[in-house]
């Protein structure tokens, strides 16, 4: 995680600045502070309102700009970072870096940080094996500065070969090697502090006699590591919980329930939260009337038929307009087909505003296993979230939320 961190991002005159628009977004998911510098050139390709909207701070441009000298100088900007990142990295700035040229406020920044520096190469092929080229990167490496790829692939020019920029996920995996982990201040460590939050997890047993059941496979991993992730952020955390044989996590409120209608109460019964974090999965029948005494099997007589009727939707309930509904309400979707189109139809239907999709079809082994492959949908889109163990998921997901209750108002309302 990079809870606390900050990160300044300096963005060059690349095809490949697109893809820093979601490098953003995955740094953010992680917890870091994100402010840019955007070049000129880099300008031509990603707007500073862009840039602004999703770092939610200033986007710097002007080496001589007077008012952002007087705020924020340009050594400042160049110090006030934990690791400075140049992505995309064109030929020119590499070019200029070595040469150690300061012509415009990235260039200057460049030289007069004394921070770690990454950098992500995009180009033509032809550019990045130019001996000119191989002799600056050699220069640059030999001065400390950490290089992340370019990858092999197609690029824009039609042409084939290294020069692709790496992949945000990849960056934002190097930049969490090369600075997550370490100490931070308490306040950036716990983002969720004073927050409450609902977790709901496992499966739900529904009686059809006092020995018989209906229920699934769910094993409560996923939910549970979504609670103990919310509480690691310093949330309050309520985890109302069906059967399941996972320990409970500390730091955590749980409350253990078998049927869907007692899991319905207990949500009711947490009072007022900040994010609900639906992850149960609720029988979506019971037993319209379930026996008092054990259904006797006898000989010559058939089996009995099974009366069922529909269990109270705890996600669209609590997903309902009104003064107690939750800031940011969560739903999962487990699904063995058309994954991502029946979960963005989910969203709408329980009238929620996040759902984690997962494909559970029995060759992907979500079901009780330790890893999951999820897409998270927002009223924004769709993110596609790398294979991560359940740990992982829930960490970045906690973090996700995080950034989201800390958003300002009006950032919300505009989205
Ligand atoms: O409708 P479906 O079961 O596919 O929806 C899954 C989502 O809805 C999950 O977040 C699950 O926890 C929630 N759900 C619920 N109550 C139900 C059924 C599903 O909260 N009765």
């Amino acid at each position: 995680m990079l809870h606390g961190k900050r990160i300044l991002l300096i963005v060059a005159g690349g095809i490949a600045a697109f893809k820093s628009l979601e490098l953003i977004r995955r740094l953010r998911e992680r917890g870091a502070n994100v402010r840019c510098v955007l070049t000129d050139a880099g300008a031509k390709f990603v707007t500073p309102l862009s840039l602004q909207a999703l770092t939610e701070d200033k986007v710097y441009s002007d080496m001589f700009s007077l008012t952002d000298e007087s705020e924020m100088g340009h050594i400042q900007l160049s110090r006030d970072a934990d690791l400075l990142v140049v992505a995309p990295a064109t030929a020119n700035i590499l070019a200029r870096m070595a040469a150690g040229l300061a012509d415009d406020l990235a260039s200057t920044v460049l030289l007069a940080t004394d921070k770690r520096v990454l950098v992500a190469p995009a180009m033509n092929v032809r550019m990045w094996t130019h001996a000119a080229m191989v002799a600056n990167v050699e220069t640059l490496k030999k001065r400390g500065i950490t290089f992340i790829g370019p990858n092999d692939g197609a690029m824009a020019c039609n042409e084939h070969g290294p020069g692709r920029m790496s992949e945000p996920e990849e960056i934002a995996a190097a930049i969490e090697q090369m600075i997550g982990g370490e100490r931070t201040s308490a306040s950036a460590e716990k983002p969720l502090a004073g927050k409450r939050a609902l977790v709901t997890s496992g499966p739900t047993r529904e009686a059809l006699d006092p020995v018989r059941y209906i229920s699934n496979h769910s094993s409560g991993k996923q939910g549970h590591a979504i609670a103990a992730a919310l509480a690691q952020l310093g949330a309050e955390v309520t985890l109302v919980s069906g059967p399941v044989s996972v320990a409970d996590p500390r730091g955590v409120r749980v409350v253990k329930i078998d049927s869907a209608d007692q899991m319905l109460a207990a949500c009711l019964d947490a009072g007022r939260v900040d994010v609900a974090i639906c992850a149960a999965a609720v029988a979506d029948w019971k037993a319209a009337k379930p026996a008092a005494s054990k259904i006797k099997k006898k000989a010559g007589v058939a089996p009995p038929s099974l009366e069922l009727t529909a269990n109270p939707d705890i996600l669209a309930t609590l997903s309902k307009p009104g003064a107690r509904r939750p800031s940011l309400v969560v739903g999962f979707a487990a699904e063995t087909e058309n994954l991502v189109a029946n979960a963005i139809d989910k969203r709408t239907r329980k009238g929620c505003d996040w759902i984690v999709a997962n494909d559970v079809s029995a060759a992907t082994g979500t079901f009780g296993g330790e890893r999951n492959t999820v897409h998270l949908i927002t009223a924004q889109g769709v993110q596609e979230w790398p294979t991560l163990s359940k740990d992982e998921v829930a960490m970045r997901l906690a973090g996700a939320v995080a950034l989201q209750l800390g958003r300002p108002r009006s950032i919300k309302a505009a989205e």
